[in-house]
């Protein structure tokens, strides 16, 4: 495999504008010895030749650290010399070279939810959603190739990142850790971060494999989808993030998909993603999402965090019943080979066994890379004028709620990160389940007051906790501005029961909102919020879970010395009733209780939805402002094989700012459909025009025909739209595509 450096385009990082740091964090620490797919996979079945069946069996399950939250004490298959202990270990097989194979979560950074409490922390990166709203692929990677240094100078050759579930259902608790409802988004946005972290010599996952789109119930789930939809969705972006980024390993999910479940689903795994797509690497089960032997027959590679599945399903461990199943002649030997050498390929492709030192982590440069995520992807959702605030003028400025005295908060779950120094505060939740006890707020420092303190000097600002609406209207009425903060921690375990802040938020942003006409709402969620009073305050910030260094960014974004740039990756609805389940399935049945969610919207994910039933929702997918404006001209589109748009867009405002011009179909010969056809984002000084060329990768253009098991394109005319959002279209042309069936 090339260094993921390596295909880097230059003129893209040149665009992205980051200098000096982008130069310097591209330095990889240490010389890697990746292979070529296929010097990986001949030393990987030179090296299975030579192992006993002791060895064999000795890979194919991970142990979890110790978690005194869910239960789970230190294993004592775990040797005692192991003292970087994660979501999971793997002996290695050190006659053979092998490593051990050590993962950690990195969602938002390299996890630490309890593990390791000597270790001093990791960087805070923002939410993935927030990644996603970036819509700039080349930051993803930097982000990634930070996190596989911070993962590497701890011992971890895998991260468990990668989290590119479509955003199905604006409920799902997990949302924050998936990029996008789009497939092209997620699988651009998560392929550069597992380039950026297998370019540091880490193996990296894509997870969870696949339609794991909602928590309740999680290990009892089953979700019903369409099978072409399957592929126009979800699967697309596995499959497309696979092709662009080879990950060594796939995590497949706790729920079951049309009936099988994820980790033992023969369709999905062995039929789709082995044998149509040729995926060499090995497929890692969630932990506690194996409750059967035979799911290595079915696709399986490895089981993860063996402990868990034990508490979760009462079974005997998996390698135990597959010995037996080896002796009965039931699990063939090719198998368990096959198995090995799929790890092994892993571990070559990415050059896990040929690390030399440990590299330098340079945590100020991390942490800049964090403040240019959350400076990029915090969302303008509304402004009536009040923003950017004069910074030089003595305001009076009440900040309101949200702990902001305190810090930033995040999503809770295994991919919380403990931020370098520790949290500046816990909050102690609580809830069902077997997440219900890690189910935390976990603060950052510096608090969003600190920072506004910094960014308005001249200010006097008043802080009220929210505590209630009328102590509150009280400190807003005394104000010039108002900064109300809404927070909502969304995490594992759990979906949202509905789209309102908890709390009581909802009711104090409504009386400060009442009590003074300039009111600006920064909501640090992981999802949409039913924002009720929203015609009455002045402005949004959507902020997500910015990380360890978005209060920074919010205020500089609320002066004005950033431009906000940060897109929708997520449609916003009116209310529940627009959206494809106004009821959730399964919501206040207790933990355990089995679930068949309906997923009939099939390919039909979020902006595609609204455009196929006509609906207008609260903010459109791909929205967002800035405090420059830009226009876009002369958009000629052509035709054949699939479709090439040009355009120009111009930076027609008074300050230098980013736009993300979105190419969609929106209209073709075979039926109704919208789909987001590319995108590039721009970085523009006033007056300053550049060229775009947006080439579709063709899957976006087709439907998918299950019956000849190929992508299909009617042979016509199809109508292309560039736009602001997917509800801003600007300009619109059509091209004639020439009807094929292609690809698997
Ligand atoms: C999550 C995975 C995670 C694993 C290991 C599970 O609960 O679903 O995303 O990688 O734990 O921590």
């Amino acid at each position: 495999m090339a260094k993921a450096f390596d295909r880097i385009p230059r003129r893209a990082l040149a665009r992205a504008r980051l200098g000096a740091l982008v130069a310097a964090a591209l330095a990889p620490a240490v010389a890697m010895a990746q292979l070529a797919p296929d010097a990986a996979q001949a030393k990987a079945a030179e090296t299975e030749r030579q192992m006993t069946d002791d060895e064999r069996f000795s890979m194919l399950v991970s142990l979890i650290g110790e978690v005194p939250s869910i239960g789970v004490p230190r294993d004592p298959r775990i040797p005692a010399e192991v003292d970087n202990m994660s979501a999971g270990y793997t002996p290695g097989i050190p006659r053979l070279g092998i490593p051990a194979f050590q993962s950690s979560d990195a969602s938002m950074g390299v996890t630490n939810p309890g593990y390791r409490p000597d270790d001093k922390g990791a960087t805070a990166f923002p939410a993935l959603i927030l990644a996603g709203s970036t819509f700039n692929p080349e930051l993803s990677r930097l982000g990634g190739a930070a996190i596989g240094r911070e993962a590497r100078s701890r011992g971890f050759n895998i991260q468990l990142a990668g989290g590119i579930n479509l955003q199905r259902e604006v409920r799902n608790g997990r949302n924050y850790e998936y990029y996008s409802e789009d497939p092209w988004v997620s699988a651009v946005m998560a392929s550069a971060a597992v380039g950026g972290i297998q370019g540091e010599g880490v193996i990296s996952t894509l997870k969870h494999y696949t339609l794991n789109a909602n928590e309740t119930n999680r290990h009892w789930l089953d979700a019903i989808v369409d099978p072409a939809g399957h592929r126009e969705s979800d699967l697309l972006a596995f499959q497309i993030a696979i092709e662009k980024s080879q990950p060594g390993s796939i995590m497949c999910g706790y729920n079951k998909i049309n009936g099988d479940y994820a980790c033992g689903n023969d369709l999905l795994l062995n039929k789709l993603l082995k044998d149509t797509w040729g995926y060499k690497g090995y497929v890692m089960s969630d932990w506690g999402a194996t409750p059967a032997w035979d799911y290595a027959l079915k696709g399986l590679d490895q089981e993860s965090g063996i402990q868990l599945d034990v508490q979760q399903w009462g079974a005997e461990a998996f390698t135990d019943k597959l010995r037996k199943a080896y002796a009965d002649g039931g699990f063939p030997k090719e198998r368990l080979s096959d198995m090995v050498r799929r790890m092994l390929y892993a571990a070559y492709s990415v050059g896990i066994d040929k690390w030399g030192a440990a590299p330098e982590v340079d945590l100020a440069k991390h942490n800049a890379i964090a403040l240019d995520m959350a400076r990029q992807g915090i969302v303008l959702l509304k402004n009536d004028g009040v923003l950017p605030l004069a910074a030089g003028r003595k305001l009076k400025i009440a900040v309101i709620g949200g702990h902001a005295q305190e810090g930033i908060i995040a999503g809770t779950g295994s991919g919380a990160v403990k931020p370098v120094g520790g949290y500046a505060g816990v909050v102690k939740i609580g809830g069902a389940g077997i997440m219900g006890a890690g189910r935390n707020m976990h603060l950052f420092a510096p608090s969003p007051l600190a920072e506004l303190e910094k960014a308005f000097p001249d200010a006097t600002i008043d802080f009220d906790p929210g505590y209630t609406p009328a102590e509150a209207a009280l400190t807003a009425r005394r104000a010039d501005i108002v900064v109300a903060f809404g927070i909502r921690v969304e995490g594992e375990g759990f979906d949202n029961v509905d789209l309102s802040l908890p709390w009581g938020q909802d009711a104090v942003i409504d009386a400060v909102a009442g009590a003074n006409p300039n009111t600006i709402v920064v909501l640090e969620t992981g999802n949409p919020a039913s924002m009720p009073w929203r015609n009455k305050v002045k402005a949004i910030l959507q902020a997500w879970y910015p990380g360890q260094a978005g209060a920074r960014a919010i205020a500089e974004i609320l002066a004005g010395k950033v431009n906000p740039s940060g897109r929708l990756p997520i449609t916003f609805p009116e209310s529940l009733e627009q959206t494809p389940r106004p009821e959730l399935a399964g919501l206040g049945t207790p933990w355990g209780t089995p679930t068949t969610i309906r997923y009939d919207e099939g390919a039909e994910v979020g902006y595609r939805w609204y455009a196929q039933k006509d609906l207008k929702p609260m903010y459109p997918f791909g929205h967002g402002l800035g405090y420059t404006s830009f226009a876009y001209r002369g958009l000629k589109v052509e035709g054949g094989n699939t479709v090439t748009a040009t355009f120009t867009v111009t930076n027609t405002g008074k300050r230098a700012g980013a736009d993300v011009p979105q190419q969609y179909l929106v209209g073709a010969p075979d039926g109704k459909r919208m789909r987001l056809l590319g995108f590039e984002r721009v970085e523009l000084k006033p007056g300053e025009s550049r060229k775009v060329t947006l080439t579709a990768d063709p899957r976006l253009l087709a439907k998918f025909d299950a019956e000849a098991n190929q992508w299909r394109i009617a042979g016509g005319s199809y109508r292309l739209a560039l736009g602001k959002s997917a509800g801003d279209l600007q300009l619109s042309d059509a091209a004639t595509l020439t009807g094929r069936l292609f690809g698997k």
